[in-house]
């Protein structure tokens, strides 16, 4: 089986030395197996790892019924939620819009994200957007309590009821959340709205291959059976393959290596813009995952060539913190630029090249600067922008994300950090329960103690 994911090391690892990579390969494996055996830390949230496989067809069937009767009542579809519950969905879809071969996006209705902030201005901008088009809400939680989304739903449900009625607002309104529990399972159940399930055994971050990623990209018209069909081949590899020959097990390998050897923050990179919300999932996947207990790699993101003329100066000469991760693909886009010979802007030595040529210039320049500056640069490249090479990056970096987390003797599928600010939060903002604590909270900020 071929991988879709390709990962060039050759670099890093003539840097780091073949015996330092043999051993924490060697390493890397043995957590594969504990990941596959399902008895390593937080192994009761694991289930992303079948997702490929174990999604049945009845299921893919009831997205796709679900997703034409979104489109048929809709110029707009909203996706309201936060963290892994919109992450994926917005990478997937910002990834391969625009591809050639992508379904004519312009006949579906738009799909926009809302319910991942407390932004009053961005509410108000989003509702001025939806006050003369037909829309519908998929609101997305596997808790039910996450304010951000709870607040941001509460107002679009009023804005359906208001403009539809409460009868069709009920039937424009799809609840994906956990499977048997939560608020918003009680709430869809008493309301009768569409529900669909997020299985008790998927986190947040591992979502994607879930309804949670499956029906926006449905509405949207892309081709989810080939996103799960690219994930189960990546499986296949990354699961299967032997660690030197194993991309995700090799790149989990390595990250870790580099992270024993003083890098603290990884960057992740590419010169195609259309990967800037999988920088953002992929940021939310790791540094969630990893960061805990004092340690961990502090995930970054840039667009290049655009972040070049901001950050690149401290990429290239500043604190000796950083590696890179260049993400790519081979661009099916193209413009050829023509110059006159006399030209005043002195561009005629560029004439006939494409864009693409220069951005892979651009790229190849950039690597071995930053090499030369004494940042490690690892470069990963999915074969196109399809459905297929999308399901394929996100189950490869899973893997590499669980068995990194494995190496560095964490538990990559819990997040008890995040709930530091949120009892500040709904103590300050006087949830009941929480009066005592308010007190208390209240009176450190006054003496800021
Ligand atoms: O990965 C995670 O579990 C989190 O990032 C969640 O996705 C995020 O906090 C949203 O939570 P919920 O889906 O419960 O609203």
């Amino acid at each position: 089986m071929d991988e879709s994911v390709r990962l060039d090391d050759s670099w890093v690892c003539s840097d780091l030395g073949q015996a330092a990579m043999e051993l924490k390969l060697g390493d890397a494996a043995l957590q594969l197996q504990t990941l596959m055996s399902r008895t390593g830390a937080g192994a009761d949230f694991t289930g992303w790892l079948d997702l490929p496989v174990s999604t049945s067809e009845q299921m893919l069937q009831r997205i796709d019924a679900i997703a034409a009767s979104l489109r048929s009542i809709s110029d707009i579809v909203v996706v309201c939620g936060i963290g892994g519950s919109y992450l994926g969905a917005r990478a997937g879809l910002e990834l391969l819009a625009d591809q050639p071969a992508s379904p004519d996006c312009n006949a579906r209705p738009e799909v926009v994200f809302a319910g991942n902030s407390l932004s009053a201005w961005q509410l108000r901008r989003l509702l001025s957007k939806l006050a003369d088009r037909r829309f519908s809400v998929i609101v997305i939680s596997k808790s039910g309590t996450t304010l951000e989304t709870a607040v941001t739903f509460h107002v679009l449900r009023d804005e359906l009821v208001h403009r539809f009625g409460r009868l069709e607002a009920r039937s424009r309104i799809v609840a994906i959340t956990d499977s048997g529990h939560g608020v918003l399972r009680k709430l869809a159940t008493d309301e009768g709205f569409e529900t669909l399930d997020l299985p008790g055994d998927v986190g947040g971050r591992y979502s994607v291959l879930t309804a949670v990623g499956l029906l926006p990209f449905a509405v949207r018209g892309f081709d989810t059976r080939a996103m799960l069909k690219g994930a189960a081949d990546q499986r296949e590899v990354s699961l299967g393959a032997p660690a030197e020959l194993n991309a995700a097990v090799r790149y989990a390998a390595v990250r870790r290596l580099l992270n024993d050897k003083g890098k603290s923050v990884e960057l992740f990179a590419s010169f195609e813009p259309a990967f800037h919300y999988v920088g953002e999932w992929w940021k939310q996947l790791f540094g969630e995952s990893e960061g805990k207990s004092g340690k961990g790699l502090f995930p970054a993101s840039v667009d290049y060539t655009t972040d070049l003329h901001s950050l690149g100066q401290f990429v290239q000469e500043g604190t000796h913190c950083l590696f890179e991760t260049v993400v790519d693909t081979v661009s099916s886009a193209d413009l050829t630029f023509t110059c006159p010979l006399d030209a005043a802007d002195g561009l005629s030595y560029l004439d006939g090249r494409t864009l693409s040529q220069m951005n892979h210039d651009a790229k190849a320049g950039t690597i071995l600067a930053h090499r030369d500056g004494g940042v490690p640069v690892l470069q990963l490249s999915i074969p196109d922008l399809t459905e297929h090479s999308f399901g394929a990056l996100v189950y490869f970096m899973e893997v590499a994300c669980a068995v990194g987390g494995y190496l560095l003797g964490i538990n990559p599928f819990d997040q008890p950090g995040v709930e530091a600010y949120k009892r500040n939060m709904f103590a300050l903002l006087g949830k009941p329960g929480t009066e005592a604590a308010a007190q208390d909270i209240r009176s450190r900020l006054a003496q800021k103690s």
